[in-house]
């Protein structure tokens, strides 16, 4: 089993880096793709940026030109729901494009086809159990202590559900509003998941998506997120994929 894992910012993968044997680096684009394997298992890595353009145009490299077998997404998200703190980690059961708004068509015929009416997607039973193993796993090694690189109290809570996924870092409390009034399944926001999960259902391989919550989408977004991107999230993902690889 080959995966594409694919990260949004450097501080959400890069460091993984460290660790892939037999490392091999191309360059398609402006991405630079690094492939090898992580404990025997293959493994061809890329930072996409940010959103979902960005998203599609790394998954559709990787499975085109590395044919890899299953693509995988880590990185954090703004919490639309009160329940969910900063730190807790969400396993998508289902990826939205939350904006996506095709409702002034209704009615329209070609809307009615399959391939351009829905902008949710589902994750295969059985790579979302898998995902849900590896974070459980996780936070049984950090309540054991085993991940020294990672502060001693951290402790999240781990949500199986939807994430929403669109072109906009939500900082407003009318922006989290707008997404929990059209999809109120939806715990946390982001801007590459459905995009990934798109293409993987095009070409019918199961994704992944795995999200540490590192603000509330609300008008503290922003430093909240800075902070938990250059303090907390490196070391997290690392430990995160590996699990997953495994
Ligand atoms: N990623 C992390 N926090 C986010 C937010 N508030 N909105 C969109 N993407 C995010």
């Amino acid at each position: 089993m080959k995966t594409g894992l694919i990260g949004a910012m450097r501080e959400e993968v890069l460091l993984l880096k460290n660790d892939i044997e037999n490392l091999k680096t191309e360059q398609f684009g402006s991405r630079e793709f690094y492939s090898g394997t992580i404990n025997n298992q293959e493994l061809v890595m890329c930072l996409s940026g940010w959103g979902k353009v960005a998203a599609a145009s790394t998954a559709t490299t990787l499975i085109n030109h590395y044919q890899v077998d299953q693509l995988v997404f880590i990185g954090l998200a703004g919490s639309v729901q009160p329940h969910l703190n900063i730190g807790d980690i969400v396993v998508a059961n289902q990826l939205i494009q939350h904006d996506v708004d095709l409702s002034r068509l209704d009615g329209f015929p070609t809307v009615e086809s399959p391939f351009w009416k829905t902008f949710a997607f589902d994750v295969f039973p059985h790579s979302g159990e898998k995902a849900i193993q590896a974070v459980d796993k996780f936070v049984l090694n950090l309540r054991k202590g085993s991940y020294p690189k990672i502060h001693s109290n951290y402790n999240p809570a781990v949500y199986v559900g939807a994430i929403g996924t669109g072109d906009q870092f939500i900082a407003s409390k009318e922006g989290k509003v707008r997404i929990n009034e059209r999809f109120p399944q939806v715990l946390c926001t982001e801007m590459e998941g459905a995009a990934i999960a798109q293409i993987a259902a095009d070409y019918q391989l199961p994704c992944t998506v795995v999200r540490v919550i590192s603000d509330k989408a609300d008008e503290d977004a922003h430093d909240s997120f800075a902070k938990f991107l250059f303090e907390d999230i490196s070391h997290i993902s690392v430990e995160l994929a590996k699990l997953i690889l495994s």
